[in-house]
């Protein structure tokens, strides 16, 4: 979660390696709290209709749960056995292993504390959540069937190592499912980088729209839950994170400053 401006400054590699990993570290061993387990700015569908159900207790998470069914639900993930990278709090594969019934899930982190937090916040059969780096991923050559990956690719320092570790760790046949977002100066290079891993593109969509109703829809809640855990120094730090409306983020995406997208993509064979 940024907005524009730390956006910019991540564009040197260095930057991003030396930044990202000690701030999600930080923000898990600080704030604990049971019910955070979310960090992404959300979706919602434009016809209401299509949004999925939820038990009561996910109900407080829908639009973040929602940014992860509409993208994974892009293709069938019944049976499958996927991998999570960029896993943060874990709520988007503890809601994939509950709902969605892969054969497998496993959410990696380059942060540790977050993956402390997630295996022990969610315990579900077929779920669990191990370290390492989207750069250099530990797993063996075509051992999963579907990578998703979401808000996290612009943490990397090698978007282009990432995608090339996607493809080696795809079986052949296997899905890749990306949700991001990026000034739309670097959106070209990021898909030339993309399409360069040798997976073939299933399909793509600007989400906008979709991101700004769900900033839009969850903002009360979003601040409630803000007042309501952290002490009052840090809440305009926390509001503007998570991108409340009127932040700086929410401009970006109005004003096409920053672009949300998703891209499924298929090994070939
Ligand atoms: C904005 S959070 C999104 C977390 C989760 N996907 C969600 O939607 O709630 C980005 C996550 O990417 C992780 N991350 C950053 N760089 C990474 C890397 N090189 N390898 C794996 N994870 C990384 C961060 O630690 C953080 O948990």
């Amino acid at each position: 979660m940024l907005a524009k401006l730390f956006l910019d400054l991540t564009e040197y590699p260095w930057f991003r390696r030396a930044v990202w990993k000690p701030i999600y570290n930080h923000l898990a061993k600080k704030f604990p709290y049971e019910n955070w387990v979310f960090m992404n700015y959300g979706y919602d569908p434009i016809d209401e209709q299509e949004r999925p159900p939820l038990q009561e207790a996910d109900e407080p998470d829908r639009f973040n749960i929602q940014l992860y069914h509409f993208l994974a639900t892009q293709i069938e993930i019944k049976g499958k056995k996927m991998l999570e990278v960029g896993s943060g709090r874990g709520g988007g594969a503890s809601y994939i292993a509950r709902y969605l019934a892969p054969a497998e899930i496993i959410g990696m982190d380059l942060a540790e504390n977050a993956v402390a937090f997630a295996n022990k916040r969610h315990q579900v059969p077929n779920l669990s959540y191990v370290v390492g780096n989207a750069e250099q991923i530990p797993f063996p050559d075509e051992s999963f069937d579907v990578v998703i990956n979401v808000e996290s690719s612009h943490a990397y320092g090698s978007v282009e190592k990432f995608f090339a570790e996607v493809a080696r760790i795809l079986r052949p046949g296997g899905h890749f499912l990306i949700t991001d977002m990026r000034d739309p100066n670097n959106l070209d290079r990021f898909e030339k980088r993309l399409l360069g891993s040798g997976l073939e593109l299933v399909s793509k969509k600007v989400i906008n729209p979709n991101t700004l109703k769900s900033i839009e829809m969850e903002d009360d809640l979003k601040r409630k839950r803000i007042r309501a855990a952290v002490p009052p120094r840090y809440v305009a730090f926390f509001e503007e994170f998570s991108g409340v409306k009127g932040s700086q983020v929410q401009k970006d995406f109005e004003e096409g400053k920053l672009i949300y997208f998703w891209y499924v993509l298929r090994k070939k064979g």
